[in-house]
């Protein structure tokens, strides 16, 4: 038939959810397959039984999501090449730093007429330079790929709480629309734009700048100061993005991706929070201790996405340019104490 088949490559907390939303809408869109299959990466859990098999008679992600119907069209397969297999559109949402390993798994396994949205937040650091997500997808996989970012925090959007995203498309307006129409909702309202680096960027970025919010509430600096922090954070991200990429257009930090986006992961996000405890214990203790304590299971995009961030700065000779960037990844390592992140943030360069 020519309806199109959905896979979701991913089901932690926001892959859980994603694939809510569309099974959602599958379910009454004629032009889509009911079923969508959700890679899970397997594990077994305290009870002895295995995720997935949990997963498909409660239908409910009990570690990642739990509480949440996912809808009975939502299908969990722990075989990666078989939950694509037939898929016409694949959708990647697992933390970023899974993602070559799965693509070169799903090399000649998918279909050559697939389309490729990522929803995941980070990059590849290579010889050559930085690679986005998407790009690494498209690449490896010869697919063409947007991306959907946004203000998202995945448990509010599990309990239907409105919210915007961003879709970043390139080229062809079509298939953006069709990405849309998959995901959008009344209470999950989605716009295309034509900038996939600049959609991908900021929600790449914003977890950096979200470490360092982070930092200035462990350190009880008030409401002023993280401002202050936001604003020099969403500046280094505009001016990172844009020597990058000269494509990248001003208006894309006013979607949902941008501003928004920044905004909710520096009040609510999990990158704030671990980073808060951070600073709390005074740099003591380390980020994989605490992710593994405070997470369960979930991943930080943030301390890596610093520290790949820093490799790019620094070879391109641009670390005294980004004095925040900078200085969030020398906190998380300890070269820095959390305090740093104000004083150092204020040698803030001039750009044009
Ligand atoms: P998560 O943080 O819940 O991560 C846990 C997932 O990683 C689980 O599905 C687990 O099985 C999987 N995993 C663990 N080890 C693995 C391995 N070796 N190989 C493959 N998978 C493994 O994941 P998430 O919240 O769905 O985040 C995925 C992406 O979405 C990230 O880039 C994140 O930045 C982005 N995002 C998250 C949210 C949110 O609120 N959670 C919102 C927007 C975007
Ligand atoms: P955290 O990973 O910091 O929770 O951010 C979630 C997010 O990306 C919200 O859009």
């Amino acid at each position: 038939s020519t309806k199109s088949k959905v896979a979701v490559v991913g089901s932690g907390n926001w892959g859980s959810v994603a694939s809510k939303l569309i099974a959602s809408n599958t379910l009454k869109l004629p032009s889509f397959h009911d079923e969508v299959r959700m890679w899970v990466f397997e594990e077994t859990l305290p009870s002895g039984e295995k995720l997935s098999e949990v997963i498909n008679r409660t239908n409910e992600n009990v570690k990642y999501l739990p509480g949440i119907k996912l809808g009975k069209n939502v299908v969990a397969d722990p075989d990666l090449e078989h939950a694509v297999r037939d898929a016409t559109m694949l959708v990647f949402v697992t933390p970023h730093q899974f993602m070559e390993g799965i693509c070169k798994r799903l090399v000649g396994k998918i279909r050559k007429d697939a389309e490729a949205i990522s929803l995941i937040k980070g990059m590849e650091v290579k010889k050559e330079g930085p690679c986005m997500i998407s790009t690494l997808i498209s690449e490896i996989l010869g697919v063409n790929c947007c991306v959907l970012m946004g203000a998202n925090i995945a448990n509010e959007i599990a309990v239907e709480k409105f919210s915007e995203a961003t879709v970043g498309y390139r080229g062809n307006r079509d298939i953006a629309e069709k990405w849309v129409q998959l995901f959008n909702t009344s209470y999950f309202v989605v716009s295309p734009v034509q900038d996939v680096e600049g959609v991908e960027l900021c929600g790449t970025l914003k977890n950096v700048v979200a470490l360092a919010a982070g930092f200035v509430d462990g350190l009880d600096m008030g409401n002023n100061t993280k401002a202050a922090i936001m604003r020099i954070g969403l500046r280094e991200m505009k001016a990172f993005s844009k020597l990058l990429f000269s494509s990248v257009k001003d208006s894309t930090f006013f979607e949902s991706c941008g501003v928004a986006d920044l905004i909710t992961t520096c009040l609510g996000g999990r990158n704030r929070k671990c980073a808060d405890a951070f600073a709390r214990n005074g740099g003591k203790r380390s980020f994989d201790e605490l992710e593994a304590e405070m997470l369960q299971g979930q991943k930080l995009q943030g301390v890596s996405t610093a520290k790949e961030v820093y490799e790019v700065l620094s070879y391109r000779g641009w670390l005294e340019l980004f004095p925040l960037f900078t200085t969030v990844h020398e906190i998380c390592i300890g070269r820095l104490p959390p305090s740093a992140i104000v004083e150092y943030s204020e040698h803030t360069p001039k750009f044009s």
